[in-house]
Parts: structure tokens; C-alpha cells; sequence
């Protein structure tokens, strides 16, 4: 039996992926579209870093040559192209075993994830239109926000092409669980490293649903804590905006929390057993069609979906409370892939 509170992948992002799954095959392929961007960048710099990837094919409308010859002197194996526009995107995709997505526009304040909708929603279905075309195989990991519409759109990108495997197309949330670690950390003066809580639902809001009652180590605190803690959690995409004043949302944290989703897919992928990541995806285990969960992941992307589990009154009532708006953000992206030529 694998245990739900694993931190697999952590200290590969943490330790930048050095010295990690020394027996594996350590050949990943990996494509990032939207690689000139504040995501973008520093996510290329830790996938360059790590040892376990041997390509990295980075994809922008702008900058990819320089980011690329600027991340190519750097002394690992990994080998690095840049490609930029439309016409050079099938030869950036051909044979790559993951696609990473954090192209679009970021939220500036004020905004929410789904005032991104209307420029994002085109340019994640033209990019995964691609992926569709050119690597039906590979793992899609999509950073692009709304997540809560993205994930949607690109499965039903992925079925009007015929190639759709719900089990290999993830919305990344991973920065959810690295703010909830921290933030639980802080408050109880702990290695945040050692910190493990799950975080499930969708990646907006109230649909952030942190699941403290199943910390590891065990956390106890009084209602109103739990409560502040819990909308921190939510609203902590907001603060960094704020912060930003204008200036974009997360970038470092998230590429950060790119690099460890991706880390733990290829560590799964090369047959590392028990690697457990949470991730928003197609799923039964709630009314909602799309959900995140902890996923126990393998050779084939997901290999099962471990479920909501043991969980408190107080995080029952946020679930119910989320599905009104995560059924209609994933309505709204899966009618707009309907009519997306
Ligand atoms: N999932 C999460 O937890 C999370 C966290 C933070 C940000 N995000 C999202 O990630 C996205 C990127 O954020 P950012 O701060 O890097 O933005 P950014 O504006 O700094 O970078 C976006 C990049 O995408 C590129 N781009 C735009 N259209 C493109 C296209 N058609 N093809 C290829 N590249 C294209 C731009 O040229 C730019 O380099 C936003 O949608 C943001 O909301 C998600």
C-alpha cells in the first residue's frame, strides 16, 4: 500500500532534480509552450537543471531563440532548441513525452482566472490542436489558467481529433499544495519541506478545496485558523498578484511547482512506483466531470485515482459549496472547444 501523504517529487524540485532516479532511463523529452513568458523562463531553467530530461524544446510568438541560446550554455545534458511561430511548432512537438503549457496572458489586479478566459481559451486550444496533431502520446500539463475551463477544452480538443486519453492530460495545481505546505509550516513552526497537505477541487477560488484534516504530520487547529488558513490558501494567487501591482501573477512559485509536477510525471514515467501527485482531471469521483485529486501515477500517466478519502465536515461543505462553479467553468470550455475551428 502506498501512503497518501508521499512527497515524491519535493526534493527533486527542491535539490533542482540532481542526483534523483539514477537507474531510470532519464531521457524525457520535454516541450514548453509559452517558454519566453515570467512562467515560462524559470520553469525552462529548472527542466534544463534536471538530469532526468535529454530534450527541451521550447515554443513561444517571441524570444525563444535568445532564451534558448541562453539556456543552452548552461553544463547539463539536456539539449536545447528554441522555436518560434506557428510554422515551427509541429517540428518543436515531434517525439516529445511531455508538453508543458503556460502560454496565455496572467491576471492583473482585480481580474479573476476567468476574465483570462477570452484570450486564453483560443490560445490553449490552438497549442493542444497541435500537441493533438503532432505527439498524441505525450503527457499535457496545462499551466494556462482557467484551469478550471483549460483542462476541459483540451480533452475536447484531444476527441475531435480521436486521440483523447483522459489519463494523460493534467491541469497543474501543484502550486496550491506547495502554498498549503508552506503556509501550514509557517503556522506551526515546521520544516515546510516535511509539510504534506492535499489540496483537491478546481484552481480558482472557492474551488480550492485544502484538505488540512489530512496534513502529514497531523494539524490541529481552532475553527477560525482553520478558516483564515483555508482562505489564505484560496486567495494566495491574489495576494502575489497584488503584490505585483500590475505586474503579472506567480511566476517563480509556479515554475517551481511546474518543475516538481513534471519531475514526479517522468520519475512515474521511467517506473518509479508510489508517486502520488494531486492534479485536476477528468473524474468519477465526484458530480463534477473534471476534479482534483490525489492520482497515483505511472508508466501511462494516471494509474489511479486515489479519491477525496477520509475528510472533515468543514471540507465536505466547501465541495459541495465549489460545484456550482466548477460545472459551469468546465461547461463553458468544453462548449467553447465545441465550436473552436
Ligand atoms: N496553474 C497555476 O497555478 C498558475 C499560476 C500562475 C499563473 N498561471 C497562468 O499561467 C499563464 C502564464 O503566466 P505568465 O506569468 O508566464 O505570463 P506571461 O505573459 O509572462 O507569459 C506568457 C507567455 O505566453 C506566450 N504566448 C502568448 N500566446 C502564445 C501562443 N499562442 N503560443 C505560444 N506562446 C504564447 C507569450 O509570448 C509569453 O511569453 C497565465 O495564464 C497565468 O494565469 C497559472
Amino acid at each position: 500500500m502506498f501512503s497518501r501523504i508521499a512527497r515524491p517529487a519535493a526534493a527533486a524540485a527542491a535539490g533542482l532534480g540532481r542526483g534523483l532516479a539514477t537507474t531510470a532511463q532519464n531521457n524525457a523529452k520535454v516541450a514548453v509552450l509559452g517558454a519566453s513568458g515570467g512562467i515560462g523562463q524559470p520553469l525552462s531553467l529548472l527542466l534544463k537543471n534536471s538530469p532526468l530530461v535529454s530534450r527541451l524544446s521550447l515554443y513561444d510568438i517571441a524570444h525563444t531563440p535568445g532564451v534558448a541560446a541562453d539556456l543552452s550554455h548552461i553544463e547539463t545534458r539536456a539539449h536545447v532548441k528554441g522555436f518560434l511561430g506557428p510554422e515551427q511548432l509541429p517540428e518543436c512537438l515531434k517525439g516529445c513525452n511531455v508538453v508543458v503549457i503556460p502560454a496565455g496572458v496572467p491576471r492583473k489586479p482585480g481580474m479573476t482566472r476567468d476574465d483570462l478566459f477570452n484570450t486564453n481559451a483560443s490560445i490553449v486550444a490552438s497549442l493542444t490542436s497541435a500537441c493533438a496533431k503532432h505527439c498524441p502520446e505525450a503527457m499535457i500539463c496545462i499551466i494556462s489558467n482557467p484551469v478550471n475551463s483549460t483542462i476541459p477544452i483540451t480533452s475536447e480538443i484531444f476527441k475531435k481529433h480521436g486521440v483523447y486519453n483522459p489519463n494523460r492530460i493534467f491541469g497543474v495545481t501543484t502550486l496550491d499544495i506547495i502554498r498549503a505546505n508552506t503556509f501550514v509550516a509557517e503556522l506551526k513552526g515546521l520544516d515546510p519541506a516535511r509539510v504534506s497537505v492535499p489540496v483537491i477541487g478546481g484552481h480558482a477560488g472557492k474551488t480550492i478545496i485544502p484538505l488540512i484534516s489530512q496534513c502529514t504530520p497531523k494539524v490541529d487547529f481552532p475553527q477560525d485558523q482553520l478558516e483564515k488558513l483555508t482562505g489564505r490558501i484560496q486567495e494566495a494567487g491574489t495576494e502575489v498578484v497584488k503584490a505585483k501591482a500590475g505586474a503579472g501573477s506567480a511566476t517563480l512559485s509556479m515554475a517551481y511547482a511546474g518543475a516538481r509536477f513534471v519531475f514526479s510525471l517522468v520519475d512515474a514515467m521511467n517506473g518509479k512506483e508510489g508517486v502520488i501527485e494531486c492534479s485536476f482531471v477528468r473524474s468519477e469521483e465526484t458530480e463534477s466531470p473534471y476534479f482534483s485529486t490525489p492520482l497515483l501515477l505511472g508508466k501511462n500517466g494516471i494509474e489511479k485515482n486515489l479519491g477525496i478519502g477520509k475528510i472533515s465536515p468543514f471540507e465536505e461543505k466547501m465541495i459541495a459549496e465549489a460545484m456550482s462553479e466548477l460545472k459551469a467553468s468546465i461547461k463553458k470550455g468544453e462548449e467553447f472547444a465545441k465550436n473552436f475551428k
